[in-house]
């Protein structure tokens, strides 16, 4: 996570806006003036179409009324519409051909940015933002929503101006042709965009269903995907296969109810579109029996009548595809109005790295998405290079007090001080860099070994530096086995590791990265207590002078502490060493009995066998 922007980068926040076709116009800097070129040939194109018209008129009137309108001869007359026919076709066709080209390649290049800013936007939004949003619907936003955007770039940013072009052009047509003509020939027009309008509303809202659904749809796919195990181990196939059939037919459902409204719409706008021609020719008809107009005029009329309606018709088409767009820009829009989670700022004085010296004063925390309190007034102070550890029963809140240190979240109350600074005064950014984090549930990517060990440090460390890491986290070994060594692929398209192997990957992944302070969540619960003792004493040797959190289930992980934290229920109940703590009665007794206990018997068991 770094504020190193790409080189095309542009900021979508700023095309947030209360009128989507506003944003949506602010997202084409840039490529603006990419779209009046296309807009500008489109004209070109149009006015050709225009023209064959007006030409066929002359040649109907050449032909029909045998009369000479130019270029002296009859034949020469004709030769020259002829050419004339075949020079505007081209025309039409080479400027057509170039504005579409224009306008896919702006919109091409429109979403490739969209996409990078949406992924980089979702890179530095917070956890709490990720811990409640299901990805599926993220996956969704930046692919289909991201689609329809693209296709109002391609398609309806250039069909608007098609439209309003070709009426405009073929509207001016007619009018030299008759201007009576041309104001019979738009009587309807507003019928028709009113119709039109009022279809936008319907569309639009039913579209935003339509979304919504093949989101949750998304949703359920990735889950499962994910889940697949879970799934098999409780042998819920059918009763997810039923779930994902309901969920199919509510976006089938909304997807029928978007057709039905098109079903609705199109021969609706057709049978207003034919009246209004027919009411255009009748009218030609008449005007020509009246001699007001030629008899040339009249095909040519019913050419130019054709392209003055059939945009009005597209109308239609247009106005449910922007809508589309314009509800995916909003969707798009919750992502990128999220507040980001500032990484640099901060008033803290550092110079260099930390020292580890770490003071919780009555801090109390509850999760940003309500609740109770999780932790309720821990204090406790650990020196430079000590190490701390946390026991207690499981959703005592062990995990969420060290989530606190990196500021994944923000403490509610009271204060913790890093090195007698406020930890709220520090930049995330620098935070996380000082601090090593081996996390409950730890994640490797679908890459080399090699790149999962090195994540937090990028490559250029020397194999000597990761191999030391991996034989601290005692995987070195292992890794080895594999056919491909440390370029061995992790996942799907290589080896699975089991639940041990991918903890001490992780481990020896955080401790590549140096930090000044190293918390191991549970990071040896996957592991046999040999290994555990194994990775135990490397550690020793590496924690040396780092400020370490170990949070576990074993008392003998904890036991050589210097200062052991017994949770339960969000609260410090014991504080001490092993050797004060064993003296007194409370939990920390309990568990120490019952361990060694367990432990004593499984030797006995053991030296009897
Ligand atoms: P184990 O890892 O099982 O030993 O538990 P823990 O001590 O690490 O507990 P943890 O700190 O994960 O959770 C403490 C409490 O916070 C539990 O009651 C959880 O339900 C709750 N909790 C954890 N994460 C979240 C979260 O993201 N949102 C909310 N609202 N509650 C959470
Ligand atoms: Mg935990």
């Amino acid at each position: 996570m770094t504020n190193n922007e790409p080189a095309n980068y542009f900021d979508f926040r700023k095309t947030l806006s209360k009128n989507k076709l506003a944003g949506m116009l602010r997202m084409m800097t840039g490529y603006r003036m990419t779209y009046l070129a296309a807009n500008a040939t489109l004209a070109i194109s149009a006015t050709a179409k225009t023209l064959t018209y007006l030409l066929l008129r002359n040649f109907a009137d050449t032909v029909v009324g045998n009369t000479v309108p130019f270029a002296g001869s009859f034949s020469r007359t004709l030769i020259l519409i002829a050419l004339g026919f075949v020079g505007l076709a081209m025309v039409e066709g080479g400027f057509a051909y170039l504005s579409s080209r224009m306008a896919s390649y702006s919109a091409e290049n429109i979403t490739r940015r969209l996409r990078n800013f949406l992924f980089d936007q979702i890179q530095r939004l917070s956890f709490a933002y990720h811990s409640k949003t299901p990805t599926g619907d993220l996956i969704e936003r930046v692919t289909s929503d991201v689609d329809s955007v693209r296709a109002f770039f391609n398609d309806q940013a250039i069909g608007v101006g098609r439209i309003i072009l070709l009426f405009i052009i073929n509207f001016i047509a007619i009018w030299i042709l008759s201007w009576k003509l041309a104001l019979v020939s738009i009587v309807a027009v507003p019928v028709i965009v009113l119709v039109s309008m009022w279809f936008f509303k319907k569309v639009t809202k039913a579209y935003e269903a339509y979304q919504e659904q093949e989101a949750k749809l998304t949703t359920t796919l990735q889950e499962n995907l994910t889940g697949v195990r879970v799934v098999k181990a409780f042998a819920r196939q059918n009763y997810e296969i039923d779930k994902f059939e309901t969920d199919n037919w509510g976006k089938f459902l909304r997807g029928r109810t978007l057709v039905k409204m098109q079903s609705f719409f199109w021969p609706l706008s057709d049978l207003l579109c034919g009246f209004q021609m027919l009411a255009g020719f009748i009218y030609a008809g008449i005007l020509a029996v009246h001699g007001e107009i030629t008899i040339g005029t009249y095909p040519a009329y019913v050419g130019l009548v054709v392209w003055l309606i059939w945009p009005m018709r597209n109308l239609g088409r247009i106005i449910v595809n922007t809508s589309t767009g314009l509800v995916s820009y909003d969707r798009l829009m919750e992502i990128v109005k999220q507040e980001r989670e500032p990484l640099t700022t901060g008033t803290a004085k550092v110079n260099g790295p930390v020292r580890g010296d770490i003071i919780f004063e009555k801090v109390s925390f509850q999760y940003e998405d309500g609740g109770s309190e999780v932790l309720k007034e821990v204090s406790f102070h650990i020196h430079p290079g000590q190490v701390v550890a946390l026991l207690g029963s499981t959703g005592s809140g062990k995990t969420t007090l060290v989530n606190l240190l990196p500021r994944f979240h923000e403490y509610t109350d009271g204060h913790i001080l890093l090195d007698g600074q406020e930890l709220k005064e520090y930049p995330r950014e620098f935070l996380r860099k000082q601090i090593g984090i081996v996390e409950q549930e730890p994640f490797l990517f679908s890459r080399s070994i090699r790149e999962n060990i090195t994540y937090g440090v990028g490559h250029n460390v020397s194999q000597e530096e990761i191999e030391k890491a991996a034989r601290a986290a005692a995987i070195h070994e292992v890794i080895l086995s594999f056919p491909e060594g440390y370029n061995t692929l992790v996942g799907e398209k290589g080896v699975t590791l089991s639940g041990g192997q991918k903890q001490r990957v992780a481990v020896a992944r955080t401790l590549l990265k140096d930090p000044r302070i190293l918390i191991l969540d549970d990071s040896t619960s996957s592991v046999d207590t040999e290994t555990e003792s194994e990775i135990r004493n490397a550690l020793n040797g590496l924690m040396g002078n780092r400020t370490t959190f170990i949070i576990a289930h074993r008392i003998q992980s904890v036991m050589k502490a210097d200062l052991i934290l017994v949770m339960d229920k969000g609260c410090v109940i014991q504080m001490g060493r092993h050797e004060e703590l064993v003296e007194q009665e409370g939990m920390y007794r309990q568990i120490y009995d019952i361990q060694t206990r367990i432990d004593e018997e499984l030797e006995e068991e053991i030296a009897s066998a």
